[in-house]
């Protein structure tokens, strides 16, 4: 079977002024069989099932403690939600985000090529060799930005979701994670412990990247799993927070942070909150590095697990905090006692939610 490979290839008429508002692509063929690209028969291009999508993607916690990379799980109640529209007055095989709305509007381009929703919305379209049909699309932010909630990566799901959904979902949830992770990539550096949950729901593990393998971790769907999530005023972008951490780590930790990795792991598979917790809480690599960075956090973690948490870290690049429990009026308990670390130890305001694990991941919504 014919096939080629594609990669984001802008026109150079697409780089005229950081405002442009339309992506213009085409799609490159290369026999170099980058394995982290996408293989598909280029024959066909599908016509859209729809005129309409909108999909949302859940917020996530990241790194999970010893997971720094490659555990991530996905959270339910918060996200980005993405709504992508045929449409004629936008040339054919371009996209155009026509608008943004919600948290910080104004701080986000409204340039496909720097945008997190746009930048996956065009990788889905070269993936698919969408070349007759232009979209608009429209971002609603639900999430903060660098909070730690994987905001950036719950925007890049969504959009990926919904230009999928719109041409009759012909990619795997692996095409639509690579997707996505090109933003990753060029907002926050390449992890897809952010946007693989997002999209699968529930707790993934990233095994490799290159090829890219997911491991999807059923937490048992009858035992009772709380997030409490608390975040300070306070900013943490991820590329700041990654450049503190050490490039050599000595072995000791390395068998530590591994150890506690598996047990997290085995945590998960067995329902087990308490082993979960204390798996969470035994990060020796990264959270050293990050937490001095965020006034308060280690008082914060203190104050989490004296008022009963059973563990406690970083969500994924901070500020972010987050405990894990068993039931939901002692998570609240739990997360007052922490928002008012952040502010006596850290003299920052903070707000939390207490959360489940979300299971479905990235989604179509009705409108
Ligand atoms: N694993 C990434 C990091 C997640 O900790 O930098 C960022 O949300």
């Amino acid at each position: 079977m014919a096939t080629a490979t594609y990669f984001l290839c802008p026109s150079p008429a697409s780089f005229k002024g950081s405002e442009m508002p339309i992506a213009r692509f085409r799609c490159c063929s290369s026999g170099s069989g980058n394995s982290n690209s996408v293989s598909l028969n280029t024959r066909t291009e599908p016509r859209p099932v729809t005129t309409f999508v909108k999909a949302f993607a859940p917020a996530t916690v990241a790194n999970l403690g010893p997971g720094f990379d490659f555990l991530g799980c996905a959270v339910d109640g918060m996200g980005d939600i993405v709504s992508v529209r045929v449409d004629p007055q936008v040339h054919p095989g371009e996209i155009r985000i026509s608008d943004i709305t919600g948290h910080a509007p104004d701080k986000l381009s409204k340039n496909p090529l720097w945008n997190c929703a746009g930048i996956a919305a065009i990788e889905v379209m070269k993936m698919l060799s969408i070349r007759s049909v232009g979209l608009s699309l429209s971002l609603q932010k639900g999430l903060p930005l660098g909070s730690g909630l994987g905001s950036s990566a719950a925007s890049a799901a969504a959009a990926a979701v919904a230009v999928n959904e719109m041409f009759g979902k012909r990619l795997s949830v692996e095409d639509l994670v690579v997707a996505s992770l090109k933003s990753e990539e060029k907002v926050s550096g390449y992890h897809a412990d952010n946007v693989a949950p997002s999209i699968m729901g529930g707790f993934v593990l990233i095994q490799s990247y290159e090829p890219l393998q997911l491991i999807e971790l059923k937490f048992p769907a009858e035992k009772e799993l709380y997030f409490v999530l608390v975040s300070p005023e306070f900013e943490a972008p991820t590329k700041k927070m990654r450049a503190a951490l050490p490039s050599e780590i000595g072995m000791a930790h390395h068998v530590w942070n591994c150890s506690q990795a598996g047990a997290l792991v085995a945590a998960v598979l067995k329902g087990d909150v308490v082993g979960l917790g204390k798996a969470l809480s035994s990060d020796k690599i990264v959270e050293p590095r990050r937490a001095p960075l965020i006034p308060g956090m280690e008082a914060v973690k203190k104050a989490a697990l004296q008022a009963g948490a059973f563990g406690c870290t970083i969500s994924g690049a901070g500020p972010t905090a987050v405990a894990v429990i068993d039931d939901e009026p002692t998570g609240h308990a739990i997360a007052q006692h922490m928002i008012q670390a952040f502010l006596s130890h850290g003299n920052l305001k903070a707000s939390a939610k207490v959360l489940q694990l979300d299971r479905l991941g990235a989604r179509r919504i009705l409108d």
